[in-house]
């Protein structure tokens, strides 16, 4: 049997998943950004279940997911669990972002979440603002889970998840036991968090997402500096990551009219996700690009997903306006076609 797809309305689906975590087993879980692939960031077996399921190297590390609301149970809690200090910036940036689409690499406390961290003495945190994700993390936190573990759940290189079935897809080879999926919906977001690493003594952005550069550095009140060479390992930050099976290619309105017209009706095989009217010789699938960069960000995977599928050897993407808005959603495309 294929893992179990359980709608999140029911609070019984919640309670069981928080369950499973406590148990040790693996849970599809919702959040804004994408949909995380679970498990309890202090149990190793349970963590290394999922660099298992992904086809993940285990030097890349996980993000820990943290439970809202004060008290024992809720972030601040989990900080002082995971973090061995916070540096005044980085309380800034958790206090003005938190819950939401905001990852802060930290110093890790020694002893804690170790192969969740992937053996770097640093830990990511982040607090999510999904409804069914805070649910799930306080049920599991009741039941002595102090952080989750969760990378997007897809296999190592692939296109992130925004559904409850592109999870599905991923590991329909998992079995019942193995992993639990709860349906929350498709994510708002569409893209994965901000990634700031705070470890440095000063922020660094290590992967952009829909919290912008202006809005990092007005709320904790210092530039942000470039990632450079020394910075740790991201998979996302890889330069070829995100990665549909069709090749993609960026090109801009004027490149693509060209390039439809040389091929005129031999465009077979080409899909095309573009802004701008272009009108290739042939009917070929296509989708339209919003004009906003937040509708993009929440489609972008579905549609990559969505394209692919119907056997294309090429996606042609309009490269997206050079606006700050637009930085995430441009990274995405850039390491989809890289
Ligand atoms: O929106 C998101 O961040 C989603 C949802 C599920 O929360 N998660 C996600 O996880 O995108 P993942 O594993 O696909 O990407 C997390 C990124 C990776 O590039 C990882 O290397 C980096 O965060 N990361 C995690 N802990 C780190 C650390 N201690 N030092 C440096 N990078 C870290
Ligand atoms: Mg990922």
């Amino acid at each position: 049997m294929p893992p179990p797809l359980l709608s999140a309305q029911d609070p019984a689906a919640i309670e069981l998943a928080a369950q499973r975590l406590a148990d040790g087993s693996l849970v599809g879980m919702p959040t804004e950004t994408v949909y995380g692939l679970a498990a309890d960031a202090d149990n190793a077996m349970a963590v290394h279940r999922i660099f298992e399921a992904k086809g993940r190297p285990a030097d890349h590390p996980l993000i820990v997911h943290l439970a809202p609301g004060p008290g024992a149970h809720g972030w601040r809690a989990g900080v002082d669990h995971y973090a061995r200090e916070v540096p005044a910036f980085a309380a800034a940036l958790m206090h003005a972002f938190w819950p939401g689409p905001l990852t802060l690499i930290l110093p890790r406390r020694e002893g804690v979440a170790a192969v969740a961290a992937g053996g770097q003495d640093s830990v990511g945190l982040r607090c999510p603002a999904h409804p069914v994700a805070q649910a799930l993390l306080s049920a599991a936190a009741a039941r002595g889970v102090s952080g989750v573990a969760a990378p997007s759940a897809n296999r190592f290189g692939r296109v992130s998840p925004t559904t409850a079935a592109h999870v599905a897809e991923e590991f329909a080879s998992l079995a019942e036991d193995e992993l639990l999926i709860l349906d929350g919906g498709a994510c708002p977001v569409g893209i994965e968090s901000t990634i700031v690493d705070c470890t440095r003594g000063h922020p660094v952005l290590l992967r952009p997402g829909m919290i912008t550069v202006a809005q990092l550095e007005a709320a904790c009140g210092q530039p942000l500096r470039e990632r450079d060479e020394a910075a740790p390992r991201a998979s996302g930050t890889l330069e070829s990551h995100y990665a549909p099976r069709a090749k993609v290619r960026l090109m801009d309105a004027h490149q693509l009219r060209s390039a439809f017209q040389v091929l005129g009706n031999d465009a077979k095989h080409i899909a095309l996700y573009a802004r701008s009217p272009v009108e290739p010789a042939r009917s070929v699938p296509r989708r339209r690009m919003p004009d906003d960069a937040a509708a993009a960000a929440q489609e972008l995977f579905a549609v990559l997903r969505e394209l692919d599928a119907t056997g294309v050897r090429l996606i042609w993407v309009e490269t997206p306006p050079e606006d700050p808005a637009w930085d995430g959603v441009r990274d995405r495309l850039r390491r989809a076609a890289a």
